[in-house]
């Protein structure tokens, strides 16, 4: 048996090392807002946080976790700054089919946290890996500049 850490709860899963974390977030433990891509690394549906940081659940083994934070979309607007990129993300209407949604907003969130102003040639550069078939990337930059602007705006 492990025990993840999800969202701030434990959770135990029978499950081999070798398994895909996206496996167990989804199938074991039931948090379906993780999406399954490429399962190569190359998309970034699969997209959850690590101790904070953006990592590609679909080619992380269960041995790679340890006793670190697994954060998935289901949690991310309990922290101030994934909030904001939800609310932002609500405002601009930036969904489209949605399937690479809950991936970009962990990125989006991730970004933020690391710079809380970003110009357009980071948030490009953080987001590149994250594909979206339906082409949102001019509402996702958008929606990332609106949320770093309501961040900025709390803080004041
Ligand atoms: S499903 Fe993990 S990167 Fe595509
Ligand atoms: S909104 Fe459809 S793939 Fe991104």
């Amino acid at each position: 048996m492990t025990t993840l850490t999800i969202n701030g709860q434990p959770h135990e899963v029978d499950a081999p090392d070798d398994m895909p974390l996206l496996w167990a977030i989804r199938d074991l433990v039931g948090y379906t807002g993780t999406k399954y891509g490429c399962g190569r690394g190359l998309c970034g549906a699969c997209t959850v946080h690590l101790d904070g940081q953006p990592t590609r659940s679909c080619i992380t083994p269960l041995s790679a976790v340890g006793q670190r934070e697994i954060t998935t979309i289901e949690a991310i607007a309990e922290d101030a700054t994934g909030a904001s990129v939800q609310q932002a993300w609500r405002e601009l209407e930036v969904v489209q089919c949605g399937y690479c949604q809950s991936g970009q907003i962990m990125a989006a969130t991730a970004l933020l946290r690391d710079n809380p102003a970003p110009d357009d040639a980071a948030i490009d550069g953080a987001m590149r890996g994250n594909l979206c078939r339906c082409a949102t990337y001019v509402r996702i930059r958008a929606a990332i500049h609106a949320a770093a602007e309501s961040l900025g705006q709390e803080e004041t």
